[in-house]
This record gives structure tokens, sequence and C-alpha cells, in this order.
């Protein structure tokens, strides 16, 4: 997400200081002292400016709600956003400023309920394969941070990035139970939180493809995978 730098900045952050979560010194084992009350814990990784966090917060008032963006001033606004809102929902919302790859040292394994990628970077460039969200080794990652029957959600505009996901996901052996290349005209949308990205598409008539992915058991080590690889 390209963005002009927002005027003070630090001034603005400082506050809503209040809604970001803080790397630990130890990866948080228990995240819901974090919220002081239990309940459904998700994550949406890439959050931009926070309409589906914020959305989702308001619509899922039993859920506590982590949400990731690697950009300072995106954040902020999403933050910013959840301050303007809060009387609207509990106090069931908080960001972390930072990237993907650094969620083990935020985060203990089987954390999360629900992982949540809304238009995730495409990254089209065949040699950039390894910055998408939906990369095996991001996937590894979040599956590690799911409990046993936790999930994955992705939503994409992006035919490329949705296609590339299907064949990562059978890397690490896993399997979609709901895949549709058209959510919007499915009944599950009854349900559906729009995102930013996601209202500017649907709006151009773009179809939306998602898929959910649960996690079943936990994935082989990389190395046995990379062994059928080299075998296949
Ligand atoms: C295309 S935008 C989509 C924003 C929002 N999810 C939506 O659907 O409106 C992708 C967002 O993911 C963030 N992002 C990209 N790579 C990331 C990473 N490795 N970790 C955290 N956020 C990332 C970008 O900064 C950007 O704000």
């Amino acid at each position: 997400m390209r963005m002009r730098k927002k005027k003070n900045g630090p001034a603005r952050l400082a506050a809503v200081s209040h809604l970001f979560c803080e790397k630990p010194n130890t990866p948080i084992a228990t995240p819901a002292e974090d919220f002081g009350r239990e309940g459904p814990l998700w994550l949406e990784v890439g959050c931009g400016k926070g309409g589906f966090a914020c959305g989702m917060a308001k619509k899922h008032p039993d859920a506590n709600i982590y949400a990731m963006e690697r950009i300072t001033d995106v954040v902020m606004l999403a933050a910013e956003r959840a301050e303007r809102e809060k009387d609207e929902r509990p106090d069931n919302l908080r960001f972390i400023l930072g990237g993907a790859a650094e969620l083990p040292e935020f985060f203990a394994p089987l954390s999360f309920d629900r992982v949540y990628l809304n238009f995730s970077d495409p990254w089209p460039k065949k040699g950039y394969a390894k910055r998408r969200l939906t990369y095996r080794g991001f996937l590894r990652v979040y599956f590690s941070l799911l409990k046993m029957g936790g999930e994955l959600r992705f939503k994409t505009d992006n035919i490329g990035l949705f296609d590339f996901t299907l064949e990562e996901l059978a890397v690490v052996g896993l399997t979609p139970h709901f895949v549709t290349r058209d959510l919007h005209r499915e009944p599950v949308v009854a349900d559906n939180v729009m995102t930013e990205y996601e209202r500017n598409f649907s709006e151009k008539g773009t179809p939306i493809c998602s898929l959910w992915v649960c996690k079943e058991r936990e994935l082989p080590p990389e190395e046995i995978e990379r062994k059928e690889e080299e075998k296949a």
C-alpha cells in the first residue's frame, strides 16, 4: 500500500498506543490476558487501514482480535479508526506494527482460532514469490500459530495469487474445505465483512476469490517436504 507520509505521526501514534501490542521478550502464551477476557482469538495479517478488523470486532463482540500491519502510517490510521469506533464494540481489538515473519516472536504456537489474510499484496514477479503472504514459509508460520481445528481464511481479487495459494497449500499438505472464485455469490457472504480493497474491487465488478482451510494436524517438518519434492 502506497501512502504519503502522515503529519504529526509520532504524536498521533502515541495517542493510540494503548491499542498496540508491543513485541514481548518471549512469545505471548496467554493472549486472552491482553484483553482481560476469554473468547475466540483471531489474527488478521496485513490489515491495511483496519476496515475489516474494526468491522469484525463490532460484528463479533465475543471474539478478541489482533490486526497486524507492517507500515507505520497505515496501522496508525487503522488504530485511529478503532479508537473513533470504540463505543461500538467491547475492548476486543489490538494492533501490531510488524511483518508476518515476526509473528512467532509475538505469539506461542497453538494460540489462534482463526487467521485472516485479505487482499495480500500479489507480488506478481516470479522472483518475488517468497514475499507473497501465502508462500509456504508464511503458511507454516500461520499453521503453527493456529490451534488444532483452527482455520485460515483468505480473500483476494487476484486470480494469479489465488492459484498460487492453492498450489502452496498443496505443497504443505493442506486442502481447503471451502473454495470460491465469486465469494459475493455464495450464501456465506451474509456473514462477510468487506475490507477497503474488497469494496473497491467489487464496486468495479471484479469477483472476489476466497478459500478456508482448517488445521487438522501439525504440518510435516520442512525437511520431509523437501525430500518428497526431490523424489517427485
Ligand atoms: C493490498 S493491501 C490490503 C489491505 C487490507 N487487507 C484490505 O483488504 O483492504 C495489503 C496490506 O498488507 C500489508 N503487508 C504486506 N506484507 C506484509 C507483511 N509481510 N506483514 C504485515 N503486513 C503486510 C501491506 O502493507 C498492506 O497494507
